[in-house]
């Protein structure tokens, strides 16, 4: 699959660098594709460039800036984006409590086949996907039709992927990253720390 990674920080990094492991061809999308760092990029064989030059040639958009700036980063990109599976890895630390922003990203993006995936955990099991012998539980919201795309890159990180719905059952994906927020921020446990499921799925 061809993926462009917007924003090249621990999560972008730690993904893209995953997916080319396993025959990917990735690429990244950067705000300063003339900077110094993206020519770094470039001499470590990274394909580099700005988000709607890369998204038209792209299979998958990862959206991995922080949430803040992540409507704003993809406004105006709508057209390069049609048609592209975009998966939303943003957590929006504001105010009002909300950590998707998925009324906004679906309203810039109306003909993007938007998914939400690596949003409840730390980027470090992304990176060692396996704690206390047990590879990890990745939940993740996607409408039908976008599931199986989703699964299987989620299973090339080595994970376990684990479908909570469509896009509209965001609030109970979110939820599980509150609950991560409480472990690991209030309560002190690792950032390693993950939330599993017991018991069979239905089906
Ligand atoms: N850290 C975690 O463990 C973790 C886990 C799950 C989800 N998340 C979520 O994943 C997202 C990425 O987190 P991160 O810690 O990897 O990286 P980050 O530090 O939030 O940012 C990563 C990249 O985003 C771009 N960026 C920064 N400010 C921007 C702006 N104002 N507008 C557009 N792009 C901007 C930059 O790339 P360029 O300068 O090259 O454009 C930057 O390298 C966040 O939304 C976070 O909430 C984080």
């Amino acid at each position: 699959m061809r993926i462009t990674v917007a924003g090249w920080g621990n999560v972008g990094r730690t993904l893209g660098n995953a997916w080319r492991r396993a025959g990917h061809e990735v690429s990244i999308a950067t705000r300063e594709p003339e900077s110094d760092r993206a020519a770094g990029w470039r001499a470590d064989d990274w394909v580099v460039g700005r988000l709607v030059d890369l998204a038209v040639d792209a299979d998958a958009v990862v959206l991995a800036m922080p949430g803040s700036a992540m409507v704003e980063s993809v406004t105006g990109a709508g057209e390069a984006l049609a048609g592209r599976l975009v998966i939303d890895t943003t957590n929006h630390l504001g105010q009002d409590g909300t950590l998707h922003r998925l009324g906004e990203l679906t309203a810039v993006l109306p003909q993007a086949r938007i998914v939400r995936a690596f949003t409840t955990m730390a980027w470090e099991n992304f990176e060692n996907p396996t704690l206390d012998g047990r590879r990890l539980d990745q939940y993740y919201v996607a409408d039908p039709g976008e599931d199986a795309a989703i699964a299987g890159l989620i299973r090339d990180i080595g994970l376990t992927p684990v479908h909570l719905g469509g896009l509209a059952d965001v609030e109970a994906l979110d939820a599980i990253t509150k609950v991560w927020f409480h472990l690991v921020w209030r309560l002190g446990y690792p950032r390693r720390t993950a939330l599993t499921i017991a018991g069979t799925p239905p089906g």
